[in-house]
């Protein structure tokens, strides 16, 4: 059985495919099109998908999609009439909107599926999907199942339990009470862009402390003991107006929403840290009063605020549950894989084998290029490189990296999911307290307040990091180990922002953030061995078993999908040495006249 997962039109479309209840692909259309975030009908990502399963439209058993077109409208219509006349800007601002292409999804679906039988078409509430695609890749047969996001149709925060090929919801918590929606508002209000800037604003939070945390509690979150929250709407305008937050909400904070580009302040760190706070307790106590009730310890995340990776660390140090899982994909593009599974598991009534790691794959889900293409792909674009066997090609990079140089690393299937894991990656020394700044400014065009993340053998991540669990994804946070830190100086204390983030705190000083911890991603031999056998190199010539991992763009870019867009990013960069495959290229062979003024062409983040 054949079932193929669809998400679009809202943000970040994708399509899956699942075989059997095995995930065949996985992969989203801004890796196709080259626009990031791309929502419209992911044809790229649906064409690959059949590719690589071998299949067509008209074989498949099943479409399925993420979303149910109508529940959406009826929100819109209902939240208009309740709180009229003030809705009516938004409203008329997103009616035609709503009417070409939420209203009418079903035709526009029929229409991009030409030739496909309807009644094989499906559609699965939004976060059913969110929860199957955190349940059924899973490592367990029975789980907690939480999913927080934005919004769905009317659902933000849904809690179910997943046992077997069950997935059953026993909580939902309804609009306008979001956490995602909460954790936007503020991402608007210290000048941030909603739906990508979150994560600055996560990394933020480390330089301030949570001063306005009881205000936060106190007017604009009701958190009741069992961890539902209900936000009181005379401080946002998600609702009605096209802002996410309302001169009520500058009131209470004493200052206007900072716009994009205006200097960040302590007070914004502030604002930073007491929101992370606010969500972190009420992620645990929505945890914790689940566990309670349920007598399951078993935890499955999902939904955009599952990428919140300080949270989920908290989360799994409280021991709250024993094992927690978050889908890598956790926000909508991960929804046309949950769609697919539900489909294939809830609808189908199909059994879901006896389980006991997950089969995610590594998240290494999307298009892979064999070698003799990639060096027909990089002949035709004008590249000079050598072709090498796996071991010299290990060596040469691992020796680039000791040499601090920047190495792009393409190799294998491309990551499902916004972090790249090893296979779409821009790599580094963690050990070079230049290397945060270097590959900022010289390669991703940006400054960060956020470090790089770590990637570092499974085998050796507690002897780095107080984690001793798997990580594969990218999405917790743990703190760098006691006797690798270094304290600081009054004198370095006392810096501010960027430049205190530049004083070295640890012995892998590009990947350690202000307050130690830092974003770990544990690499398995048994999913990544190319990757794993570079970094173990790396710790066979320096002793160090971590190394940077940032993805393969520049600020604004979407990863990159296919080997000429590898170069490009390459020649367009500071990055000195590029990996493709058994491809290895140096920046100082290349034609100088292929160099690219490259980061113009991007739309800032
Ligand atoms: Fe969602």
């Amino acid at each position: 059985m054949r079932i193929l997962g669809i998400s679009a039109f809202y943000h970040d479309s994708a399509a899956a495919l699942v075989e059997d209840g095995e995930i065949i692909a996985a992969a989203q259309e801004e890796r196709f099109s080259r626009k990031k975030h791309d929502a419209r009908f992911p044809h790229n990502a649906v064409d690959y998908c059949l590719r690589q399963a071998g299949t067509s439209l008209g074989q498949l058993d099943q479409v399925a999609f993420y979303d149910k077109p109508f529940l959406k409208f009826e929100r819109l219509v209902e939240t208009y009439l309740a709180l009229a006349p003030r809705g009516f800007q938004s409203f008329r601002m997103a009616m035609p909107l709503w009417v070409r292409e939420k209203l009418f999804q079903k035709d526009l679906l029929r229409k991009e599926l030409k030739g496909f039988e309807e009644r094989k078409l499906l559609f699965t509430e939004h976060h059913l999907s969110h929860a199957a695609s955190a349940f059924y890749p899973s490592p367990y047969n029975e789980a907690l199942v939480l999913t927080m996001d934005g919004v769905g149709e009317w659902t933000t925060t849904s809690a179910a339990i997943g046992r077997g090929n069950k997935l059953e919801m026993i909580k939902e918590i309804h609009f306008p009470h979001s956490l995602g929606l909460l954790y936007s508002g503020f991402t608007y209000y210290t000048g941030f862009k909603v739906n990508s800037g979150e994560y600055k604003l996560m990394g933020l939070a480390p330089y301030g402390t949570p001063k306005y945390t009881q205000k936060i509690l106190d007017h604009l979150v009701d958190l009741k003991p069992d961890g539902s929250f209900r936000l009181s709407q005379d401080y946002f305008d998600y609702c009605t107006g096209l802002t996410m937050t309302n001169a009520e909400f500058d009131q209470l904070f004493g200052s206007p929403a900072r716009k994009p580009g205006e200097l960040l302040t302590q007070f914004h760190m502030d604002i930073a840290a007491s929101i992370q706070d606010v969500l972190e307790r009420i992620v645990l106590r929505l945890t914790s009063a689940l566990v309670k009730e349920t007598g399951i310890r078993n935890l499955c995340l999902a939904g955009g605020v599952a990428l919140n990776c300080v949270a989920n660390g908290k989360v799994q140090r409280s021991g709250v549950c024993d094992g927690l899982w978050i889908q890598p994909a956790a926000g909508d593009a991960g929804g046309a894989l949950g769609a697919a599974l539900a489909a294939y598991y809830g609808f189908h009534d199909q059994p879901r084998k006896s389980v006991c790691k997950d089969s995610m794959k590594g998240s290494y889900l999307g298009p892979e290029f064999a070698q003799e293409e990639i060096e027909h792909r990089l002949n035709a674009v004008g590249a000079k490189f050598r072709t090498v066997d796996d071991n010299c090609l290990v060596r040469l990079c691992a020796e680039a990296l000791e040499q601090q140089k920047a190495l792009g690393w393409f190799q294998g299937r491309m990551e499902f999911g916004p972090r790249a894991l090893g296979a779409r990656s821009i790599l580094g020394d963690a050990r070079s307290p230049q290397m945060q700044s270097v590959l900022n400014l010289k390669v991703k065009f940006r400054e960060s307040f956020r470090p790089f993340a770590p990637s570092v053998l499974r085998e050796d991540v507690a002897e780095y990091f107080e984690l001793d669990s798997d990580s594969p994804y990218m999405l917790i946070v743990a703190d760098v180990v006691e006797r690798r830190r270094k304290a600081m100086t009054a004198e370095e204390q006392s810096l501010f922002g960027i430049d205190k983030l530049n004083v070295p705190r640890s012995d892998i000083p590009a990947v350690t953030h202000v307050d130690y911890s830092a974003r770990i991603q544990t690499v398995h031999k048994e999913t990544n061995p190319r990757y794993h056998a570079l970094i173990s190199e790396f710790k066979r010539r320096t002793g160090c078993p971590v190394i940077v991992n940032t993805s393969f763009n520049v600020r604004g870019e979407p990863i990159v999908g296919t080997p000429e867009d590898a170069f490009r990013c390459f020649m367009g960069t500071g990055i000195e040495t590029l990996a493709v495959g058994n491809c290895f290229l140096r920046k100082e062979d290349q034609d100088e006249s292929l160099k690219l003024d490259y980061s113009s062409g991007f739309e800032l983040d």
